[in-house]
């Protein structure tokens, strides 16, 4: 094993390194190599939340000092991302060496993308393992079907069809919809996979992108061309999993990512819930959960499934604020749920919800909290590596893919 010398950690120390905070912490420990085992999430803690769990600890936390401390972290952030883009050069060295796992997700260097079309994959598999591969439990009767929104080019869906594959699934339908063209926010991602149905060993697969309309999951008209495309070889427009992945250019360097990519999520989560069965699974990704549109959503949400849990895998960048929210055995809807009218309360923040969401409010802004912690010691390892305060290698790499490969069964 690899260690990163000790004048390494001294750069990347920060003014306001808080060793308390109780799931940040061991990113120094991570990247110093210190860290041993298979690690499959950046935070020690991965706890699940839900009305009738009591596995939440933190009660010592008042909220608002929660979120005060959340602004002043987020300025902090701000400040060093855009010291960042005054310093400039080696931007992709420094992000290799400011993550250890990095290679993972790549294509060459031993990398597990090799088994993928993309990145995104490799996440969905660490999820996958993070949750003891819930994601793909195989149904007790008819095939698996998932839909895959936002979800070109779809190095999900792959995932999710290889899945069904190795563990010798009947039977699985996937479904897609992406931004086909563009819309106000840049120009969509081409799909790498088409329309098939193919036998591969003892599954049938069968795949449909909806082509219909521009796959703009703003527009609602394009939803109702998935729900239709979804009923179209089934009684059913019910799915048992649903992934939503979405994010645009425009949003990736944005300063507040969370209020940019709002109105995509309540998009996708109003087509989810369009979508989902009764017991289903929705995997949505987040960029934060402060603004009060979100907060609405989200309140929703764990009124709506059994439980959740926020994640921050392995695979998904340390200096980025991307997180996935997996939500768990859906409750369905209302018998006049209207997906459409649904998003407009949303937008307007007319949710109240019938359950107390304290305990939500606690645990998101936890969430938050330690993933800025976790976004600032990246990023200022970075801004080190960039400024070159100090001689610094590229570390050898201490991980093997190959365990990995094994522990996340990727065959
Ligand atoms: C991170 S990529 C998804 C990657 C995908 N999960 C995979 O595994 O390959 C984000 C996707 O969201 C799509 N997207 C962004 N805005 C969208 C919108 N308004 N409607 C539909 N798709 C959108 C982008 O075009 C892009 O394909």
């Amino acid at each position: 094993m690899s260690k990163i010398s000790s004048n390494h950690k001294r750069a990347r120390t920060l003014d306001d390194d808080r060793d308390d905070a109780s799931s940040a912490d061991y990113y120094y420990a991570v990247l110093g190599g210190t860290e041993t085992g298979i690690l499959s999430s950046w935070f020690r803690v991965m706890e699940w939340t839900g009305q009738h769990l009591h596995s939440y600890q933190n009660k010592d936390f008042i909220l608002e000092d929660l979120r005060l401390e959340i602004r002043q972290l987020t300025r902090q952030l701000i400040e060093v991302k855009r010291r960042m883009r005054t310093v400039g050069d080696h931007y992709r060295e420094a992000r290799r060496a400011s993550n250890p796992y990095e290679f993972l997700g790549e294509g060459q260097n031993g990398g597990l993308n090799s088994l993928f079309m993309n990145r995104s994959a490799i996440k969905l598999a660490n999820l996958d393992a993070l949750l003891d591969w819930q994601l793909t439990i195989q149904p007790n009767f008819g095939p698996f079907r998932f839909v895959d929104l936002c979800g070109a080019p779809g190095g999900f869906s792959e995932y999710l069809m290889r899945r069904c594959v190795n563990l010798g699934v009947h039977e699985c339908h996937g479904y897609g919809m992406s931004l086909l063209g563009g819309n106000e926010y840049g120009a969509g991602v081409a799909w790498k996979i088409g329309d098939f149905c193919d036998f591969q060993q003892r599954t049938k697969l069968k795949y449909q992108v909806c082509w219909d309309g521009s796959g703009d999951i703003l527009d609602w008209n394009n939803v109702q061309e998935l729900i239709a495309t979804v009923s179209k070889d089934s009684e059913t427009s019910k799915v048992q999993l649903v992934v939503a992945d979405g994010g645009f250019d425009a949003q990736r360097n944005a300063e507040d990512q969370e209020g940019m990519t709002q109105k995509l999520i309540v998009c996708e989560v109003a087509a989810a819930l369009e979508l989902l069965d009764v017991g289903g699974t929705l995997v949505l990704k987040l960029f934060g959960f402060q603004t009060p549109v979100v907060q609405c959503v989200m309140r929703y949400l764990y009124a709506s499934f059994e439980r959740m849990v926020a994640l921050k895998p392995i695979s998904s960048r340390p200096a980025s604020a991307e997180r996935y929210v997996v939500f768990v055995n859906f409750r369905g809807n209302a018998s006049n749920f209207d997906g459409q009218c649904w998003k407009n309360q949303m937008f307007l923040g007319q949710f109240v919800a019938d359950v107390p969401t304290e305990k939500l409010d606690l645990y998101l802004g936890e969430f938050d909290r330690n993933m800025l912690v976790l976004n600032l010691k990246a990023c200022h390892t970075m801004l080190s590596f960039m400024k070159r305060e100090e001689s610094w290698d590229i570390p050898e790499l201490s991980i093997d893919a190959d365990d990995y490969r094994l522990c996340w069964r990727l065959m």
